[in-house]
């Protein structure tokens, strides 16, 4: 019963899609679930996703933001983002940017988003610092893909563990680690002095 979750409408779509052209790093619903209820906790909220993909996080995104928020989704694999863009293009709440997020991360306003999900190297495993610093504080920094998977490269685990040990020493951070899906950190960034 915990497990049940009504998914937005364009979900299946956008994942008949993904199967199409053969992308593989869709996430889950279970995921998606979690995304929309803390986008929720954003009314008028900005955000970021990190790692479009085919957009089977975005439709989640969306379906807890308000109309007021807004939600910006970076990717450089175009094809991967056109099938984002053509189910969830006509919404005027998100925008699209293709291109490398280790550089457009830089390029982002500083303290802006109310909420981050951080779906691939650049902000996660990389460019870690410049992504935290576009957390306004209350906002929520939130990555997936942390409990170990057979297709794991024999170095990722270790990549992983120094990811979460670098989370956990950062002061800034209030962090709850959750056996959820593939394994999910939810941080909020704390103010100076908080
Ligand atoms: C795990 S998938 C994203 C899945 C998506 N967020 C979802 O919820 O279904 C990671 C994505 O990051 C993209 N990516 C990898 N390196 C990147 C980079 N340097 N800059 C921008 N996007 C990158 C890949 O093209 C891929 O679409």
């Amino acid at each position: 019963m915990l497990d049940e979750v009504v998914a937005p409408e364009a979900l299946a779509a956008i994942l008949a899609a993904t199967e199409r052209i053969g992308f593989a790093m869709a996430s889950e619903p279970l995921t998606g679930a979690l995304l929309r209820a803390l986008a929720a906790s954003k009314p008028g909220g900005r955000l970021l996703e990190i790692g479009t993909g085919t957009g089977a996080g975005t439709v989640w995104l969306l379906d807890g933001m308000d109309q007021a928020a807004r939600l910006t989704s970076i990717d450089r694999d175009e094809r991967a983002m056109q099938v984002a863009l053509d189910h969830l293009g006509a919404d005027p709440r998100v925008s699209f940017i293709a291109g490398d997020a280790g550089t457009l991360l830089a390029t982002l306003p500083e303290a802006a988003y109310d909420m981050i999900f951080a779906d691939t190297m650049p902000g996660k495993f990389t460019h870690l610092d410049e992504a935290l610093r576009l957390l306004r504080p209350g906002g929520l920094y939130v990555i997936d893909d942390l409990l170990p998977q057979p297709n794991w490269p024999e170095d990722h685990g270790p990549k992983v563990e120094q990811l979460v040990a670098r989370l956990r020493a950062r002061p800034d951070l209030v962090l709850a680690s959750l056996r959820w899906a593939s394994g999910i950190i939810v941080a909020t960034r704390v103010g100076a002095g908080s």
